[in-house]
């Protein structure tokens, strides 16, 4: 990796070079950014890509990311366990987590001798926010015996106090594959309910919902179905059962990508953060795509200038108490096992 970066980053004019070379990422978003906006995100595209080479770094962005960082600058993209899982096979020496903070953190937990960066760490998360490692403990003394599943919207601390870590992918899968009767699920009430709803095994939940899709209802659901004929509706477990009880599937922000992938509905909604829709509209021009906007505040502090001015100062990094690191890790690495 060079110590400096070689590229004039004060200048970033829309010129006939950037255009050139940005031209076939344009030609691939061009359904979802009109051509007025693209003048003003091309330099940065082209910068970044530049840059990245330069600092051999990577992109990782989650799939609630815009579509002009989703499909122009990111190397991997995919829901937290397909970026926990790339996490630990990425070959370079800089990470860029174009997500919210704990998905950064469980890059580093997965990779403690690279620099991985978050290009603004206030990107938070409501769920991260809803308990703290002390509340853990204190669920502990409550439960004895009685096996912590962690969902990854979590901090390092407290995962460090969990048994295992869970993603909304792979959640019903370890639940099961853990073998035993009863479980505290935390801190997502709603994925807790899903995941109950699914198994015989007992689970004990935590109050903590997402901020984005605690706000979609039952009611709401049932009147896109009758002003949307033949709309096939899809959610987030996120989401809180009325709305779960409504709709066709459920998944994962991936799982959800896939369904529509490969069954090509011919008109959709994604009961999810709005982003989502953009990005998928991208790759299947024959489904229409009836759209709810909940943005989520957090995903979208990243911006294309916050990646590019991450990759040229390598801040905010993400640092971890190796004590926390070491027990947080053993709670991913176990998820990872099992799934
Ligand atoms: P996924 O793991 O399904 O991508 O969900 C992450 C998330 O934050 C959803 O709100
Ligand atoms: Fe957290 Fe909800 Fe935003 Fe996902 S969408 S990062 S769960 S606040």
């Amino acid at each position: 990796m060079s110590s400096t970066a070689a590229l004039d980053y004060q200048a970033l004019d829309y010129t006939a070079e950037v255009a050139a070379a940005t031209a076939p990422l344009y030609a691939k978003v061009a359904r979802v950014i009109p051509e007025i906006e693209w003048p003003f995100h091309a330099p940065y595209v082209d910068a970044i890509n530049r840059l990245k080479k330069e600092r051999n770094a990577i992109v990782l962005a989650h799939n609630y990311q815009t579509p002009e960082i989703f499909h122009c600058v990111s190397d991997v993209v995919g829901d937290s366990l397909a970026l926990a899982r790339e996490a630990v096979t990425v070959d370079a020496d800089v990470i860029v987590l174009a997500g919210v903070h704990f998905m950064a953190e469980t890059a580093k937990l997965l990779n403690p001798e690279k620099t991985v960066i978050i290009p603004d760490a206030s990107a938070g998360c409501s769920l991260a926010d809803s308990i703290t490692a002390a509340d853990v403990r204190l669920l502990r003394e409550k439960y004895p015996g009685v096996p912590i599943v962690t969902y990854v919207n979590t901090t390092a601390e407290v995962k460090a106090e969990c048994d295992v870590c869970v993603t909304s992918g792979n959640a019903l899968k370890i639940v099961e594959a853990l073998d035993t009767d009863k479980v505290i699920f935390l801190p997502d009430e709603y994925l807790a309910r899903y995941v109950a709803s699914q198994t015989d095994v007992e689970v004990i939940a935590w109050k903590g919902h997402c901020e984005v899709h605690e706000r979609f209802t039952g009611a709401e659901i049932e009147d896109y179905r009758k002003n949307f004929e033949d709309v096939v509706i899809i959610a987030h477990p996120e989401c809180p059962p009325d709305v779960l009880d409504a709709v066709d599937f459920v998944g994962s922000t991936a799982g959800m990508i896939d369904y529509v992938e490969t069954k090509q509905p011919k008109r959709v909604l994604m009961v999810t953060e709005c982003s989502m829709s953009d990005n998928v509209a991208v790759e299947c021009p024959d489904v229409e795509f009836v759209r709810p906007c909940n943005l989520c505040p957090h995903m979208k502090q990243i911006t294309l200038p916050k990646i590019l001015e991450s990759l040229q100062t390598l801040e905010p990094r993400v640092e971890i108490d190796p004590a926390v690191a070491d027990r947080a890790r053993r709670a991913v690495e176990r998820m990872l096992e099992l799934s």
